[in-house]
């Protein structure tokens, strides 16, 4: 599993309004988006692309186009937060959905809804899911995308803890990982330190 930082000036700006306890749910909605507009250019910079021609007013020119089906599955509610980003760089994109929520004792996953377009194999999948914690929601979400017959997905997060890193490697290891950090830990609830806080209450004023 290869796990990419993405290092920009403007991200890591972005990171610091994101992070800060006093940013609003609107500002907050703002910068997810654009923090995910980053990491998505990033997750998809091998996305395969055709020769093709295009006249300008003046003369031919040789150009590319993307030569993928991609597939973006933003994982409900804080994955929502990612999807307008990824659609505004991507617009041709088919979008599914997985609704999972941690149970608030155990911090263990469970799914609520799933609705994912059909023949997953022939697309590049994004999961779009801003905080990977302790990973139990992107190997669930991962393990549901391969039984539907996924065979490239990529995660794209916000936020990573080196445990939920840890176990995508051992429970899905061909999944490549975009986040714009690599946080210390989780504490005792399974939050991320130092984090940003629950993502899906503060993109909702919840
Ligand atoms: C958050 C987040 C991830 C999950 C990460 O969702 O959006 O889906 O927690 O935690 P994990 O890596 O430990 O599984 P949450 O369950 O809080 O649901 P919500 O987005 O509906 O608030
Ligand atoms: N989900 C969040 O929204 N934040 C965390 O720190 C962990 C899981």
């Amino acid at each position: 599993m290869a796990l990419h930082v993405v290092d920009h000036p403007l991200l890591h700006d972005i990171m610091a309004r994101l992070r800060a306890r006093e940013t609003t749910s609107d500002d907050f909605r703002a910068l997810a988006y654009r923090a995910s507009l980053f990491l998505v250019a990033e997750a998809t910079r091998d996305l395969p692309t055709r020769p093709d021609r295009v006249e300008t007013p003046l003369e031919t020119a040789e150009v590319h186009r993307i030569d993928a089906r991609v597939v973006a599955v933003p994982v409900l509610r804080a994955g929502i937060g990612m999807l307008q980003a990824f659609l505004d760089l991507v617009p041709n994109a088919q979008v599914g959905y997985f609704g999972l929520e941690r149970d608030e004792r155990t911090a263990v996953a469970r799914c609520y809804y799933e609705k994912v377009p059909p023949k997953l194999g022939s697309a590049v999948v994004f999961l779009l899911d801003p905080m990977l914690a302790t990973g139990g929601s992107a190997a669930m979400a991962v393990e549901g995308l391969r039984a539907r017959g996924a065979r490239s997905v990529r995660l794209v997060s916000i936020v990573a803890a080196p445990e939920g890193v840890a176990l995508l490697a051992s429970k899905v290891p061909d999944t490549d990982v975009y986040t714009a950090a690599l946080d210390r830990g989780l504490n005792d609830r399974k939050y991320i330190l130092p984090g940003l806080g629950d993502f899906g209450d503060r993109l909702y004023g919840t």
